[in-house]
């Protein structure tokens, strides 16, 4: 029997993680440019907060987590998001109380959903969160932070932000009442999700790809015309602030997301690139959640990035640009019999430290000097040291410019002011 990836668990080669890697990086240098500080969280918590925060009649806490009693019959959750574990941790560390929190994390999320292109049941996250800061100000920090992401890797023209305002608490209640009237009269010819959710969760309703259902809601009354004043004057601020930045954005009412925290600002950054699984970010405010997991009300708003997606982005424009492939080895050395091997070690870590950029690659293993070489130019390396027993003996290196085929013998004292001077050969 062949053990296989667990469906919907991705396993990322070394040239996926790469890309992961530079995305990743990325985002570690813009969210420090920001203020923004790293966390570090656990992947398990207890199912009772991911049901208290995230909320019982989400698709994600009704049926995607991955849930199980421990050794001591407690009931733990893989994380299926990060605002959970990050608010539960702020109020625990006393860092919400007088204060504002700029922090960011990444990691693995689990999701038992069905999995599909851009869609895995393991997928990667990196999140922001920040506490005590009531007003849009820090709304469009957040999305000029994702804008300046989105250039730094190259996909500004790829990628548009999609907004909406949900309101406060109240005028979401006020709303429900009249969306669940209205759809009452249409309840036979509503989709079976739409129809459970009418009773559970009618605004994801909103939210509703099945062409029957998106009709009905064409007449449906708008949360826009709910909003309090207070959330219309914040979204406003928003609104104009982006314009007079020049943060291009399109308001979208059916954004509800599908997370049970948000109240005000909720955004989503799409691309029409990846088919259905096309929201790359997304994120809000959830003004109301320290307070509903006991703390006192605090402010906070947030986003995620689903890495997985912007690494496929990535790798399809890479394909359209024929990107090139990065080499495995700058350096390659070649040597045979123990000996030299040994020499060959030593001279790599040498190198190692003065070029700690650059990548040598000891071979190791048998091999004869015509397979060596082959190695050599099939790691893409500029330059091949090659150690025979007369060099080694004589305490000499060889180095060949693989480009151009030039060599040199010259003694391995020399071999680091060598390489400096011919630092455009390689
Ligand atoms: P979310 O919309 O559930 O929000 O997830 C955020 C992003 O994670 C999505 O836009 C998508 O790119 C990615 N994602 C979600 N599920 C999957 C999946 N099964 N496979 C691949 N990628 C996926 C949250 O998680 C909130 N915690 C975001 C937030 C933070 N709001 C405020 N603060």
């Amino acid at each position: 029997m062949k053990f296989q990836a667990l469906r919907g668990m991705q396993d990322l080669l070394p040239k996926q993680k790469a890309t992961f890697r530079v995305i990743e990086d990325a985002a570690r240098e813009i969210f420090s440019s920001y203020g923004f500080q790293e966390l570090g969280m656990p992947l398990l918590e207890s199912t009772a907060l991911y049901k208290r925060v995230v909320g019982e009649a989400t698709d994600i806490v009704e049926k995607e987590m991955y849930t199980f009693d421990d050794r001591n019959g407690d009931s733990l959750t893989l994380r299926p998001e990060g605002t959970a574990g990050c608010v539960r941790i702020a109020q625990q560390h006393g860092m919400l109380f007088n204060q504002v929190q700029r922090l960011w994390y990444t990691g693995p999320m689990f999701r038992y959903e069905r999995p599909q292109k851009g869609r895995y049941r393991q997928f990667d996250q990196i999140g922001v969160e920040c506490f005590g800061m009531p007003g849009p100000d820090i709304d469009v920090e957040v999305l000029l932070l994702c804008a300046r992401l989105w250039e730094k890797l190259d996909l500004t023209d790829d990628i548009t932000l999609e907004l909406n305002s949900m309101g406060s608490a109240e005028a979401r209640a006020g709303y429900r009442l009249a969306l669940v009237e209205y759809l009452a009269d249409y309840k036979d010819q509503l989709d079976e999700d739409s129809r459970r959710r009418l009773t559970s969760n009618p605004l994801r309703i909103l939210d509703s790809k099945v062409e029957a259902t998106k009709a009905i809601l064409v007449d449906a009354p708008k949360l826009a015309d709910y909003l309090d004043e207070e959330s219309k004057q914040h979204f406003q601020g928003l609104c104009q602030m982006l314009d007079s930045l020049g943060i291009a954005y399109q308001i979208n009412p059916s954004i509800v997301r599908g997370l049970d925290y948000y109240n005000r600002t909720v955004f989503e950054w799409v691309t029409s690139a990846l088919g259905a699984q096309g929201a790359v970010c997304a994120g809000g405010r959830y003004d109301g959640l320290v307070e509903q997991i006991g703390g006192k009300a605090t402010p906070g708003v947030g986003f995620a990035i689903g890495l997985d997606r912007i690494a496929l982005l990535l790798d399809q424009k890479e394909k359209g640009e024929n990107y090139p492939e990065v080499p495995l080895a700058d350096i390659y050395v070649v040597s045979m019999g123990d000996e030299s091997r040994l020499n060959a070690i030593a001279l790599a870590e040498r190198l190692r430290t003065v070029y700690p950029d650059r990548k040598t690659l000891v071979h190791c293993g048998a091999g004869k000097f015509k397979a060596q070489m082959k190695k050599a130019n099939s790691h893409g390396a500029g330059i091949a040291l090659l150690l025979g027993e007369e060099e080694v003996q004589n305490k000499q290196v060889t180095v060949k410019f693989l480009n151009t085929g030039d060599q040199e013998t010259i003694k391995q004292d020399e071999l680091v002011d060598f390489l400096a001077l011919r630092s455009d050969g390689w």
